[in-house]
């Protein structure tokens, strides 16, 4: 057992060197004090347990370079947004280029179009929407799973992290006679009470996952299928198929069912984010952004195909 006194001794011999090797990131942390909250524009960017983030002066392939010239193996990827390798050749000449053609038209393209056609052909699901961060993908599809199956309650795993979604906010946190759960006390100036429509269980337990999804008012499960920020979870044998099947029957694959009768969303890999409503390949809306695992559907009380309807011109 290491004791705390030795790993405070530890943390404080690693500031210092950091210290040491990194003094521009140092003296940047502080002149950006002046004009950004806690010095950085983000502040997840305190994450780091350096005495202050490492300041970029680019990347390339798997290496970042800081501006105290060091070049170091970037396991973090612009947390996956650079997976494929910051700045591949052919993304940065498409880049450039249209950067030469204007960058904002709040307008479709024709590349666009093409766009949504190579989309649906890669992944076999007809009707496309955008949006530009996680967060927002996973507000918008939480208000289609509730607009859709009239539930409002949605279920996510204790410790998850889904961005900036108010509904996710809630731990479980330990008291005298077991657990509960509560809001994070970091969601500032939320108004509304989420705990009666968000649902929180520990990732890899079935029981809790079966006796929630049981009462059959989940609109949706929001999951990461391995838990990331909360260290790394790995699902437990099966239980992201006992998660998927309590979700969407015992249908192996849903992803190219046309049941009338069930709603599903689907997922399979990290860094993409799916959801499929509606039956028939005619009223799907579809989300996809890096960040989530994704999100079921859970079955049954289903509306009328007209109510489907009815939800999708809103705009999301
Ligand atoms: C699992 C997960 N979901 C959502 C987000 C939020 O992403 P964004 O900043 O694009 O909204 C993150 C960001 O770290 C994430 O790790």
């Amino acid at each position: 057992m290491i004791s705390d006194a030795a790993i405070d001794r530890i943390a404080e011999r690693e500031a210092a060197a950091f210290r040491a090797a990194n003094p521009k990131s140092l003296a940047l942390a502080q002149q950006g004090s002046a004009h950004w909250f806690q010095g950085v524009p983000f502040h997840w960017m305190l994450d780091w347990p350096s005495p202050v983030p490492l300041v970029a002066a680019g990347a390339k392939g798997a290496m970042l370079m800081t501006v105290d010239g060091r070049t170091l193996d970037d396991f973090c990827l612009g947390d996956t947004a650079a997976m494929f390798g910051h700045s591949p050749a052919p993304l940065a000449e498409a880049l450039a280029k249209q950067a030469g053609d204007g960058l904002s038209y709040m307008l479709p393209t024709e590349k666009g179009v093409e766009l949504g056609g190579m989309l649906s052909a890669m992944f076999g699901l007809p009707r496309w929407q955008v949006t530009t961060t996680a967060s927002e993908a996973n507000r918008a599809v939480i208000r289609w799973c509730r607009g859709i199956t009239g539930r409002k309650k949605i279920l996510i795993f204790n410790g998850c992290y889904h961005g900036a979604v108010d509904d996710v906010f809630v731990d479980l946190k330990a008291h005298a006679a077991g657990w509960e759960p509560r809001v994070r006390a970091s969601l500032i100036g939320q108004v509304q009470d989420i705990l009666p429509t968000t649902t929180v269980i520990e990732f890899n337990d079935a029981e809790a996952l079966e006796r929630e999804l049981k009462k059959g008012d989940i609109a949706c499960v929001l999951a990461e299928p391995v838990m990331t920020n909360v260290g790394m979870v790995r699902d437990a044998p099966g239980y992201l198929d006992t998660l998927r099947r309590l979700c969407t029957g015992n249908r192996h694959d849903p992803r190219f069912r046309r049941n009338p009768y069930d709603l599903f969303g689907l997922w399979r890999a990290q860094q993409c984010f799916w959801s499929q409503t509606g039956h028939d390949g005619d009223r799907q809306v579809d989300r996809r952004r890096r960040a989530d695992g994704g999100i079921w559907f859970q079955r049954g009380n289903r509306r009328a195909d007209g109510e489907v309807e009815r939800v999708a011109p809103f705009r999301t």
